[in-house]
């Protein structure tokens, strides 16, 4: 979303104080919903060894909001210091945070409340100016960020949890206008990353510019049924078509399908989400894929994943101008016709459901639906900068990630944009992750 910055005038700085206030309050009714749906035994509960459980995230979210905007912007007094080891990502692995000593549902809801209370004497006493954690309100968008990001985890743990459904939305859209084939982008300079967007987070920092040769990238995200493909053809029992880490994966943990795909009964598959049984959409992206399954599907149909460089010059760059924008359509926030964000339907949409999301060269559904896995690690732009900690980006550079790039369903706005990075291993299928594919241009398309 587009952020107000405040000029010299004392309506600006009003209007960013409502706009924080209206992401803050966004995140935390999402946060409740997700939380109040279950009763207390579910939300102590870890339903997967790759996920804390709900009441850990909750008081987490409370925990880094006192640690920032309470403590560090606020100068307040500590709600509670003793629990931050206990809420520190990095101190205890998600399989051991259920025998902490953890605030229970109650303590969780009363600290996060009590916290937020406090943020609102913060928010009304700031000036929104100052240093670079307070100037445009920089580390409430944080927070607000972080908030929305744990409540996609905590999305995907509801994806995971057994039992019946709890959540329901509207089904996603089908398709407005038809959509296949792929789109050639001629070669051209760009500018990667952002220097300017007052809420962009440090590793989509600095703004860079990169040279790209030309190269074809599909119009849409793969879907079910061309995956479906892929399966039948063979795809999970051809080694060839695998890397050799790939396939050692594949092997290992058993890989068949995408996750929660199951068999009909008779020749079809069923898609389990969040509780309940659905026959495969064919034209909804493919989702709950890791890299290597990206990776291989990719060399099975003789391409290749996008670059990260490339997936952002198919969203950003505007042919007419030259300019990078925010987002393929332009630099309007996403709404209900460009974008499939923000949790308002639990599916991604159909390939074509959104013509007035596509880019000017006509690549739809960059934005939203599932996030898209590029070929790219997780690393530094040139000139990156750790802000405001080393932990949220600079730690995990170098690792074993790759990065994913656009939000999913389950993404908010505060949370999505041209610029923005995600990063997971390339075993991780439990996210909202599917892919589209790319190409090098041939000589006689150059
Ligand atoms: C950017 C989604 C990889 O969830 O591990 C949450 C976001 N960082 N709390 C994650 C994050 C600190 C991060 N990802
Ligand atoms: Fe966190």
């Amino acid at each position: 979303m587009t952020v107000h910055l405040p000029g010299s005038d004392r309506a600006d700085t009003e209007r960013l104080r409502e706009q924080i206030a209206r992401v803050l309050t966004r995140a935390r009714e999402r946060t409740t919903g997700l939380t109040d749906c279950v009763d207390e035994a579910d939300l102590v509960a870890q339903h997967s060894r790759l996920m804390s459980p709900l009441v850990w995230d909750l008081a987490h979210i409370g925990n880094q909001e006192e640690l920032w905007l309470v403590r560090d912007v606020g100068g307040r007094e500590p709600v509670r210091a003793d629990i931050d080891q206990l809420y520190d990502a990095f101190r205890h692995p998600r399989a051991d945070r259920p025998a902490l000593p953890l605030l229970d549902p109650a303590q969780a809801r009363d600290y996060t409340g009590e916290v937020r209370g406090k943020v609102w004497d913060v928010l009304a006493d700031s000036d929104l100016r100052g240093d670079r954690l307070i100037s445009g309100g920089f580390a409430f968008g944080m927070i607000a960020q972080h908030e929305q990001q744990h409540d996609e985890t905590m999305l995907a743990t509801h994806q995971l949890r057994a039992g019946a459904a709890v959540l329901s939305a509207a089904p996603a859209p089908t398709a407005a206008v038809p959509v296949s084939g792929e789109i050639v982008l001629p070669a051209g300079e760009f500018m990667m990353g952002t220097s300017t967007d007052p809420w962009a987070l440090d590793n989509e920092r600095p703004a860079h510019p990169v040279r790209l040769p030309g190269f074809a990238i599909d119009a849409a995200p793969v879907t079910n049924a061309q995956y479906l493909e892929f399966l039948e053809d063979g795809g999970y029992r051809r080694p060839e078509l695998w890397s050799e880490r790939g396939w050692a994966h594949r092997v290992e943990a058993d890989l068949t399908a995408p996750q929660f795909w199951e068999r009909d009964g008779g020749n079809g598959w069923c898609r389990r989400a969040f509780g309940r049984m659905t026959p495969l959409r064919p034209r909804q992206p493919v989702a709950h894929v890791c890299w290597y399954e990206a990776q291989a599907y990719a060399t099975w149909a003789g391409k290749r994943l996008p670059t990260e460089a490339e997936w952002e010059f198919a969203a950003r760059f505007d042919p007419a101008t030259g300019r990078s924008r925010r987002y393929p359509w332009g630099d309007a926030d996403p709404d209900e016709t460009t974008a499939n964000l923000g949790q308002r339907h639990l599916e991604p949409a159909d390939v074509g459901a959104y013509p007035a999301g596509a880019s000017p060269a006509g690549v739809h559904q960059l934005i939203g639906d599932v996030w898209e896995w590029t070929s790219s690690g997780f690393e530094p732009y040139p000139g990156f900068e750790a802000f405001p900690y080393r932990e949220y980006s600079e730690v995990f550079f170098g690792g074993d990630y790759r990065v994913l790039r656009g939000g999913s369903f389950g993404t908010d706005q505060v949370a999505c944009r041209g610029t923005f990075r995600n990063w997971d291993h390339p075993i991780r299928r439990q996210i909202f992750s599917g892919f589209r594919l790319a190409r090098d241009l041939r000589s006689d398309e150059r």
